[in-house]
């Protein structure tokens, strides 16, 4: 069973594999903040620090977004992550 680690909260959750990181905030209290749920606002946004790997590949439409806002490489929008393994990750600044 994957974990997630948020250390901005100083929380790991155990979640089912291929779980929604989306659906792990809403089950739990976590400081990752959502908008539009849709890959579109940005609100979501995830520094990777370990096991970036270990999520879902990254779709073409969150790429783009990314670019967009110029974020680094070890970024992700929370709301289009789905956790494969285990991951370490922080709410970017
Ligand atoms: S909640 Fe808007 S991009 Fe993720």
């Amino acid at each position: 069973m994957p974990k997630v680690t948020i250390t901005t909260d100083d929380l790991t959750i155990d979640v089912a594999d291929n779980y929604p990181m989306i659906d792990m905030c809403e089950d739990h209290e976590t400081s990752i903040l959502f908008g539009c749920r849709d890959g579109a606002c940005g609100a979501c946004m995830i520094r990777v620090k370990e096991g970036k790997n270990n999520l879902s590949k990254m779709e073409d439409d969150e790429r783009d977004f990314l670019e967009t806002m110029a974020a680094e490489e070890d970024e992700r929008l929370a709301c289009q992550c789905r956790v494969l393994g285990d991951v370490v990750v922080e709410v970017s600044e």
